[in-house]
Protein backbone atom coordinates (compact mmCIF):
# COMPACT_ATOMS: atom_id res chain seq x y z
CA UNK A 1 0.00 0.00 0.00
CA UNK A 2 3.24 2.63 1.01
CA UNK A 3 4.44 1.53 -2.32
CA UNK A 4 1.33 2.56 -3.83
CA UNK A 5 1.17 5.75 -2.31
CA UNK A 6 4.51 6.63 -2.90
CA UNK A 7 4.26 5.80 -6.79
CA UNK A 8 1.45 8.09 -6.81
CA UNK A 9 2.74 10.59 -5.22
CA UNK A 10 5.51 10.49 -7.89
CA UNK A 11 3.30 10.63 -10.44
CA UNK A 12 1.88 13.16 -9.11
CA UNK A 13 5.01 14.89 -8.97
CA UNK A 14 5.69 14.00 -12.27
CA UNK A 15 2.91 15.19 -13.94
CA UNK A 16 2.94 18.48 -11.98
CA UNK A 17 6.13 19.38 -12.79
CA UNK A 18 5.85 18.77 -16.36
CA UNK A 19 2.30 20.76 -16.34
CA UNK A 20 4.70 23.83 -14.66
CA UNK A 21 7.39 23.85 -17.29
CA UNK A 22 5.42 23.70 -20.32
CA UNK A 23 3.56 26.84 -18.34
CA UNK A 24 6.75 28.12 -18.28
CA UNK A 25 7.91 27.17 -21.47
CA UNK A 26 4.68 29.27 -22.82
CA UNK A 27 5.68 32.24 -21.11
CA UNK A 28 8.83 32.15 -22.55
CA UNK A 29 7.86 31.42 -26.27
CA UNK A 30 5.41 34.19 -25.52
CA UNK A 31 7.80 36.68 -24.35
CA UNK A 32 10.53 36.14 -27.69
CA UNK A 33 7.21 36.54 -29.44
CA UNK A 34 6.92 39.86 -27.71
CA UNK A 35 10.45 40.92 -28.36
CA UNK A 36 10.11 39.69 -32.20
CA UNK A 37 7.17 41.15 -33.11
CA UNK A 38 8.08 45.20 -32.16
CA UNK A 39 11.50 44.26 -34.23
CA UNK A 40 9.81 42.71 -37.38
CA UNK A 41 7.57 45.78 -37.79
CA UNK A 42 9.91 48.39 -37.21
CA UNK A 43 12.19 47.05 -39.88
CA UNK A 44 8.98 47.36 -42.03
CA UNK A 45 8.05 51.07 -41.37
CA UNK A 46 11.56 51.82 -41.43
CA UNK A 47 12.00 50.85 -44.91
CA UNK A 48 8.69 51.84 -46.44
CA UNK A 49 9.68 55.62 -44.84
CA UNK A 50 12.85 55.11 -46.54
CA UNK A 51 11.80 54.29 -49.89
CA UNK A 52 9.34 56.86 -49.58
CA UNK A 53 11.69 59.64 -48.90
CA UNK A 54 14.16 58.05 -51.53
CA UNK A 55 11.70 57.80 -54.16
CA UNK A 56 7.91 58.62 -53.69
CA UNK A 57 5.24 56.75 -52.50
CA UNK A 58 5.07 54.35 -55.93
CA UNK A 59 8.58 53.60 -55.26
CA UNK A 60 7.94 52.56 -51.91
CA UNK A 61 5.02 50.15 -53.25
CA UNK A 62 7.77 48.58 -55.33
CA UNK A 63 10.26 48.10 -52.02
CA UNK A 64 7.33 46.74 -50.09
CA UNK A 65 6.73 44.15 -52.67
CA UNK A 66 10.20 43.03 -53.10
CA UNK A 67 11.51 43.74 -49.44
CA UNK A 68 8.50 42.86 -47.34
CA UNK A 69 8.81 39.05 -47.98
CA UNK A 70 12.49 39.36 -47.67
CA UNK A 71 12.26 40.93 -44.30
CA UNK A 72 9.77 38.65 -42.86
CA UNK A 73 12.77 36.01 -43.96
CA UNK A 74 15.42 37.98 -41.94
CA UNK A 75 13.02 38.29 -38.62
CA UNK A 76 12.50 34.21 -38.98
CA UNK A 77 15.20 32.18 -37.39
CA UNK A 78 15.96 28.71 -37.50
CA UNK A 79 13.04 28.03 -33.95
CA UNK A 80 10.76 31.18 -35.53
CA UNK A 81 8.23 31.87 -38.33
CA UNK A 82 7.16 35.19 -38.32
CA UNK A 83 5.56 37.04 -41.37
CA UNK A 84 1.82 39.14 -41.76
CA UNK A 85 -1.73 37.42 -42.67
CA UNK A 86 -4.87 39.21 -43.10
CA UNK A 87 -8.66 38.25 -43.56
CA UNK A 88 -8.26 41.05 -47.01
CA UNK A 89 -4.98 40.47 -48.24
CA UNK A 90 -3.19 42.21 -50.74
CA UNK A 91 -0.34 39.55 -51.67
CA UNK A 92 -2.10 36.36 -51.92
CA UNK A 93 1.09 34.74 -50.48
CA UNK A 94 0.05 35.93 -46.81
CA UNK A 95 -3.66 34.48 -47.00
CA UNK A 96 -4.08 32.78 -43.13
CA UNK A 97 -4.46 29.02 -42.97
CA UNK A 98 -7.76 27.96 -41.41
CA UNK A 99 -6.45 28.64 -37.83
CA UNK A 100 -5.22 31.82 -38.40
CA UNK A 101 -8.31 32.39 -40.59
CA UNK A 102 -10.17 31.54 -37.29
CA UNK A 103 -8.23 33.76 -34.80
CA UNK A 104 -8.54 37.22 -37.22
CA UNK A 105 -12.31 36.62 -37.57
CA UNK A 106 -12.19 36.21 -32.88
CA UNK A 107 -9.96 39.33 -33.64
CA UNK A 108 -12.65 41.65 -36.02
CA UNK A 109 -15.36 40.23 -32.96
CA UNK A 110 -13.17 41.16 -29.91
CA UNK A 111 -12.56 44.67 -31.93
CA UNK A 112 -16.33 45.19 -32.47
CA UNK A 113 -16.68 44.43 -28.75
CA UNK A 114 -14.57 47.24 -27.54
CA UNK A 115 -11.62 45.40 -27.29
CA UNK A 116 -8.74 47.84 -27.78
CA UNK A 117 -7.16 46.77 -31.33
CA UNK A 118 -3.34 47.85 -30.24
CA UNK A 119 -3.30 44.97 -27.31
CA UNK A 120 -5.24 42.32 -28.95
CA UNK A 121 -3.44 38.64 -29.61
CA UNK A 122 -4.22 34.86 -28.88
CA UNK A 123 -1.93 32.23 -28.46
CA UNK A 124 -2.41 28.30 -28.40
CA UNK A 125 -0.47 25.48 -28.87
CA UNK A 126 -1.87 23.80 -32.19
CA UNK A 127 -0.99 20.07 -33.20
CA UNK A 128 2.35 20.50 -30.65
CA UNK A 129 3.33 23.75 -31.87
CA UNK A 130 3.12 27.05 -30.46
CA UNK A 131 1.45 29.72 -32.16
CA UNK A 132 0.61 33.62 -31.67
CA UNK A 133 -1.04 35.89 -33.55
CA UNK A 134 -0.83 39.74 -33.08
CA UNK A 135 -3.36 42.09 -34.30
CA UNK A 136 -2.04 45.00 -36.59
CA UNK A 137 -3.68 48.48 -36.15
CA UNK A 138 -4.11 51.11 -39.59
CA UNK A 139 -2.24 53.57 -38.81
CA UNK A 140 -2.27 57.49 -40.72
CA UNK A 141 0.66 56.84 -42.32
CA UNK A 142 -0.53 53.32 -44.12
CA UNK A 143 -3.39 55.41 -45.62
CA UNK A 144 -1.56 56.03 -48.60
CA UNK A 145 -1.87 52.55 -49.78
CA UNK A 146 -4.14 50.76 -47.44
CA UNK A 147 -7.04 53.76 -47.17
CA UNK A 148 -10.15 55.16 -49.12
CA UNK A 149 -8.55 57.50 -51.24
CA UNK A 150 -5.45 56.11 -52.66
CA UNK A 151 -3.62 58.60 -55.48
CA UNK A 152 -3.79 57.30 -59.00
CA UNK A 153 -0.40 56.90 -59.43
CA UNK A 154 -0.75 54.53 -56.30
CA UNK A 155 -3.54 52.76 -57.60
CA UNK A 156 -1.91 52.15 -61.11
CA UNK A 157 1.04 50.45 -59.17
CA UNK A 158 -0.48 48.44 -56.98
CA UNK A 159 -3.02 47.72 -59.64
CA UNK A 160 -0.39 46.28 -61.95
CA UNK A 161 1.98 44.44 -58.98
CA UNK A 162 -1.25 43.33 -57.32
CA UNK A 163 -4.06 43.03 -59.51
CA UNK A 164 -6.01 40.52 -57.01
CA UNK A 165 -5.37 43.52 -54.42
CA UNK A 166 -8.43 43.78 -51.54
CA UNK A 167 -6.09 45.43 -48.62
CA UNK A 168 -7.84 48.95 -49.67
CA UNK A 169 -10.63 50.87 -47.71
CA UNK A 170 -9.37 50.72 -44.19
CA UNK A 171 -9.59 53.55 -41.74
CA UNK A 172 -7.63 54.56 -38.87
CA UNK A 173 -7.48 52.20 -36.20
CA UNK A 174 -9.42 48.88 -38.57
CA UNK A 175 -7.87 45.52 -37.79
CA UNK A 176 -5.84 45.73 -40.99
CA UNK A 177 -4.19 42.16 -40.64
CA UNK A 178 -2.29 40.25 -37.79
CA UNK A 179 1.79 39.28 -37.26
CA UNK A 180 1.60 35.48 -36.98
CA UNK A 181 4.06 33.52 -35.49
CA UNK A 182 5.23 29.77 -35.21
CA UNK A 183 7.94 28.17 -32.88
CA UNK A 184 9.55 25.87 -34.99
CA UNK A 185 11.61 24.96 -32.02
CA UNK A 186 11.21 22.15 -29.47
CA UNK A 187 8.61 23.39 -26.88
CA UNK A 188 10.51 22.52 -23.98
C1 LIG B 1 3.95 52.31 -49.92
C2 LIG B 1 2.74 51.54 -49.81
C3 LIG B 1 2.42 50.87 -48.49
C4 LIG B 1 2.34 51.46 -47.26
C5 LIG B 1 2.60 52.92 -46.88
C6 LIG B 1 1.92 50.42 -46.35
N1 LIG B 1 1.75 49.24 -47.02
FE1 LIG B 1 1.09 47.49 -46.25
N2 LIG B 1 1.48 46.56 -47.99
C7 LIG B 1 1.94 47.18 -49.13
C8 LIG B 1 2.30 46.17 -50.12
C9 LIG B 1 2.86 46.43 -51.49
C10 LIG B 1 2.04 44.91 -49.51
C11 LIG B 1 2.29 43.52 -50.05
C12 LIG B 1 3.73 43.16 -49.65
C13 LIG B 1 3.92 41.77 -49.20
O1 LIG B 1 4.19 40.93 -50.03
O2 LIG B 1 3.84 41.52 -47.97
C14 LIG B 1 1.53 45.20 -48.18
C15 LIG B 1 1.16 44.22 -47.29
C16 LIG B 1 0.72 44.47 -46.02
C17 LIG B 1 0.31 43.44 -45.08
C18 LIG B 1 0.36 41.93 -45.29
C19 LIG B 1 -0.94 41.32 -45.68
C20 LIG B 1 -1.30 41.51 -47.13
O3 LIG B 1 -2.27 42.24 -47.36
O4 LIG B 1 -0.63 40.94 -48.02
C21 LIG B 1 -0.06 44.08 -43.95
C22 LIG B 1 -0.57 43.43 -42.66
C23 LIG B 1 0.15 45.49 -44.16
N3 LIG B 1 0.60 45.70 -45.42
C24 LIG B 1 -0.07 46.47 -43.20
C25 LIG B 1 0.35 47.78 -43.35
C26 LIG B 1 0.32 48.75 -42.28
C27 LIG B 1 -0.21 48.49 -40.88
C28 LIG B 1 0.87 49.91 -42.78
C29 LIG B 1 1.14 51.19 -42.04
C30 LIG B 1 1.94 51.07 -40.82
C31 LIG B 1 1.19 49.66 -44.17
N4 LIG B 1 0.87 48.36 -44.48
C32 LIG B 1 1.72 50.62 -45.01
C33 LIG B 1 2.05 48.53 -49.34
C34 LIG B 1 2.07 49.49 -48.33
Amino acid sequence: MRTLTTLAALCCTAILSQSISAATSQDQLKQEAATLIPAFAKHLMDTVQQAKEDGGPVAAVAACQTLAPEIADEHSNANWKIGRTSLKTRNSDNAPDAWERNVLEQFAERAANGEDVKTISYAETVNGQFRLMKAIPLQEGCLGCHGNEIKPAIAAALNEKYPNDQATGYSVGDIRGAFTLRHLGAQD
